[in-house]
């Protein structure tokens, strides 16, 4: 049996994408009387970065379905200094059942998993953040029904959560316009539809997406060539009518995004950050199928 490793979207079959979004649905409407579907298994969260919500919303994931956590941070460790990789898989895989990782290197996030004989979970890295766009994905569907066909219109800087949403467009078939800076088009994946024209991608939108121009790392830098992406009221009358706004947070207040926008009726900023864990929650349950969960005993099979 193959390890569910949850390190990049396009290396999982989208049908397993969408059926842990509809686990995840569920999940979220038996909030209060969560299955018991990881009872007895533990998860090691590993982080190299500050974190709020992915640290807490794998916690809790992990403890309402009655699984146990193990946190520490990459400093404390021996990775990196006086162990190898392979080493620290192979000791890890003894301990636990899964690994959660925040760590900047996804090649060596992605050298990890090739040594671990459990399931590794990208917590984000420099490059990607694929947790996080299946949160995001669950908030659309729960706003706006299917995100087929819907338009998604990012602001701003490019960075790992972008190159997430370009990398889930095609597998869950909706569009994706970027509106950055000319300066940084080099930075945006291939293949993806960018313009540096903010109005335009702003025009019938449905969901219009940014995050902070200073990702962690990146403190000091100039903004000036940002300001003409943020999204604020002008941008969002473009859209279609009952379009929504998202972050997935931190925001820098008020940068990337004016305090009218994040504070009107058509932010759904904190249900997004709701949706991080029920999202977990469900890729956890996908991921630890092959380690004895039952999940046909709680009412759901994957496929
Ligand atoms: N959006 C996000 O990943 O938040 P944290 O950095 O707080 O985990």
């Amino acid at each position: 049996m193959s390890i569910r490793h949850f390190i990049n979207l396009a290396d999982i079959p989208p049908a397993s994408l969408h059926a842990i979004l509809r686990y995840a649905h569920e999940l979220k409407r038996s909030k209060f009387a969560p299955p018991q579907v990881l009872d007895g298994l533990s998860l090691a969260m590993v982080f190299d970065k500050r974190s709020t919500r992915t640290r807490m919303s794998f916690e809790v994931a992990m403890k309402q379905l009655g699984g146990h956590t193990i946190v520490m941070n990459m400093d404390e460790m021996q990775l990196g200094g006086a162990e190898s990789v392979e080493s620290t898989a192979a000791v890890l895989s003894r301990y636990v059942d899964a690994i959660m990782i925040r760590m900047s290197d996804q090649p060596l996030m992605e050298e990890l998993a090739k040594y671990a004989e459990i399931p590794v979970i990208n917590g984000m890295t420099d490059r990607s953040h694929p947790c996080q766009i299946m949160a995001d994905i669950l908030t659309i569907e729960e706003h706006l029904g299917a995100i087929e066909g819907k338009k998604v219109a990012w602001f701003g800087d490019s960075n790992n959560v972008s190159n997430t949403f370009v990398e889930a467009a095609p597998l869950f078939g909706f569009e994706l316009v970027l509106a950055c800076p000319e300066a940084i088009h080099d930075r945006v994946p291939a293949g993806a539809t960018v313009t540096a024209d903010a109005a335009e991608a702003a025009k019938g939108a449905d969901v219009l997406v940014t995050d902070t121009w200073v990702s962690m790392g990146q403190e000091g830098k100039s903004l000036d060539m940002f300001w003409p992406y943020q999204v604020n009221s002008e941008l969002m009358a473009k859209a279609n009518d009952g379009a929504i706004f998202m972050h997935c947070l931190p925001m820098h207040e008020w940068e990337e995004v004016t305090e009218e926008v994040a504070k009107s009726p058509a932010s759904v900023i904190y249900d997004e950050a709701e949706n991080r864990l029920h999202a977990q929650k469900a890729i956890l349950a996908w991921c630890l199928e092959n380690a004895g969960v039952s999940l046909r005993q709680a009412g759901f099979e994957f496929v």
